[in-house]
């Protein structure tokens, strides 16, 4: 037997026993002839003591330990002299009896503490080294528990997990796919699945009627903190419901992963806010609403002062920075700069103080008499000691967009955004259509199979552009301090509506056929209403863990260049498997 306990269970009441640990060497230390161990394994840390007048073969072994070798002690519990309250095993130690080297290892090229010392891509390169840390093995614990308890829930709820294919075909819709040659059909691709969409809507005609998978996809995309190319989703799929349902099912599983994983009760019901009203007041589709700070609309109190940039504007927006009236010159100058910069978009920043006393101050001074200011301090809700924050611009939506990335660096620095802090809500109404300036079509907000609201269907048959960017879909977005942690809709489930979608999406009869024929034609053969949504199963895990980033969350994620650099891929193949596959390569070398 290679152990009888881990390194994390022994306590005082083990005193006195007789026991054998098996781990890794964290340190050892040497302290007046005693040599000190901090043995390690996932579950924890245990210190071994090797005493001065330990027999001199155990003392030579004790002394050339290395970092990392896995070692064997045999030893018995004792209480420690010095305690470690900050250590649940810091009550005891082990009086080693014998140790047994099981294995050797070179120095690690960092440390293997809470803390490394490591940089970012050494730490990627030896991604196994890193894994033993103690936050990465915490965070594969938390998502091992919260995969546990989602697959209780939804079993419990009846739902099947059943996988689907992972070579599928390519039908770029939003991202763009990765691609896999097919060696036996020369010349063919496959395409790894961006979700399961269209999988889990054939299983409702099959008659699955609940359907999960916590699944792997794949997106070929730019990628950032909450964005990996392969990353996995809790993937659902309903029939005969609702959009109530939907959320009621739904709602549930996240409050059951509150409460069992974190110990967090969340609202119930959970708030809901439209599309619409998440845009107006805090410029984004997924608002973090842990604070306020709203955007108001000030362009009617605004305009026609004679000051031009403002005069010209179709709209006007403002937020009020909470106690910010103080802000230096430097300050506000900074925070000009910052909006400028490309990641915000914006030419510029007015600000307004509102002065505890009562007096106003602005950079529009010029053109806005006192009580101007007022009226618009008045209008954007401003309180004394506030700085208002104003912008504008031709599109309405590109200036609150703005307001918002604005806010959100604003909450930031004012520390309103505390990770422990959880606000979820769901956001509803979204539009089903997006127009695109540059490419003159519409794309579909969420993807080509979600349903026009019932009650929007006639502008849905409506040739007229106005008339399309009405129609609102039964689409939902579950959103966590500003993140999207998940997204479905109520789906199209008849054939002639699958089609139509597609002529309003501009693709044509044959290319919807080439593409999609398979679900339009499934959707004859009796499809039952049905609706569902998928959990970015990676970001629930980073926000439950508290991290904005997923990457920690993942085993072994990919960097921001998309790279593996543990086993280094992408990398070129040989010529004999590009023969093989018919490829010729016209892409330089690296
Ligand atoms: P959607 O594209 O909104 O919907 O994806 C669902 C959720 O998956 C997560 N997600 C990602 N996580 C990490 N890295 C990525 N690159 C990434 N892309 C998306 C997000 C997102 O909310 N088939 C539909 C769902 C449905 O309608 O049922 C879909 O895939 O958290």
């Amino acid at each position: 037997m290679y152990r009888t306990h881990t390194c994390g269970e022994l306590r005082i009441a083990h005193q006195g026993q007789q026991v054998t640990l098996a781990g890794w060497v964290q340190k050892s230390r040497k302290l007046g002839g005693m040599t000190f161990i901090d043995l390690r394994d996932r579950y924890g840390i245990t210190q071994l003591v090797v005493e001065a007048d330990a027999p001199a073969d155990l003392v030579e072994t004790a002394t050339s330990l290395g970092r990392e070798y896995v070692i064997q002690a045999v030893g018995e519990v004792v209480e420690r002299q010095a305690k470690n309250p900050k250590m649940p095993t810091g009550e005891i130690e082990i009086k080693v009896a014998s140790i047994t080297v099981l294995n050797k290892s070179v120095t690690p090229p960092f440390t293997i503490e809470d803390n490394s010392d490591g940089g970012d891509d050494l730490r990627m390169k030896y991604r196994y080294l890193d894994l033993r840390r103690g936050p990465l093995k915490d965070a594969l614990m938390l998502r091992h528990r919260v995969a546990h308890e989602v697959r209780n829930y939804l079993d419990a709820k009846g739902f099947m997990e059943i996988e689907t294919p992972y070579l599928i075909k390519s039908t770029p819709e939003g991202a763009r796919d990765f691609v896999v040659p097919s060696r036996m059909n020369p010349g063919q691709f496959y395409a790894l699945p961006q979700s399961p969409q269209t999988f889990k809507q054939l299983l409702m005609v099959a008659g699955y009627d609940r359907y999960f998978q916590i699944v792997r996809c794949f997106r070929d995309e730019d990628l950032r903190a909450d964005r990996q190319p392969e990353f996995t989703q809790i993937d659902c799929e309903m029939s005969f419901v609702e959009q109530e349902d939907v959320l009621a099912t739904f709602e549930g599983m996240m409050r059951t992963l509150f409460k069992n994983v974190l110990d967090v009760e969340i609202p119930d019901p959970l708030p809901r806010m439209t599309w619409y009203d998440a845009m107006d007041r805090y410029g984004s589709d997924k608002p973090d609403v842990r604070f306020g700070m709203t955007i108001h609309e000030i362009t009617d109190v605004a305009k026609g002062k004679g000051f031009g940039v403002l005069d010209g504007a179709a709209y006007i927006g403002a937020i009020a920075v909470p106690g910010a009236a103080g802000y230096t010159r430097k300050q506000v100058d900074e925070l000009t700069e910052w909006v400028k910069r490309p990641q915000v978009g914006a030419k510029g920043l007015i600000y307004i103080r509102v002065n505890e006393d009562g007096t106003l101050k602005s950079s529009i001074d010029k053109f806005y008499a006192p009580e101007d200011l007022a009226k618009i301090a008045a209008a954007a809700e401003a309180a004394p000691g506030d700085l208002l924050l104003v912008m504008s611009g031709e599109n309405k939506r590109k200036v609150q967009t703005m307001l918002g990335v604005l806010r959100l660096e604003m909450g930031g620095r004012l520390g309103l955004r505390d990770p422990k802090v959880f606000a979820p809500l769901w956001i509803v109404d979204f539009p089903l259509l997006e127009w695109d300036d540059e490419t003159q079509r519409f794309y579909a907000m969420h993807h080509p199979f979600t349903a026009p609201k019932p009650e929007h269907e006639k502008w849905f048959y409506s040739d007229a552009k106005e008339d399309l960017e009405r129609v609102c879909a039964n689409a939902y977005d579950f959103v966590l301090n500003g993140n999207e942690l998940g997204g479905g809709s109520i789906r199209i489930h008849n054939a002639d509506m699958q089609k139509r979608m597609f002529e309003v999406l501009g693709i044509g009869p044959e290319e919807a056929e080439y593409k999609f024929g398979f679900i339009i034609n499934a959707f004859k053969f009796g499809a039952p209403p049905h609706g569902g949504l998928a959990f970015g199963f990676d970001r629930v895990c980073a926000l439950f863990g508290g991290s904005d980033s997923i990457r920690d969350y993942i085993a072994f994620p990919k960097n921001n260049q998309g790279r593996d650099m543990m086993i280094d891929s992408p990398s070129a193949i040989d010529q004999s498997q590009l023969d093989e596959l018919f490829l010729d390569l016209r892409a330089p070398q690296a």
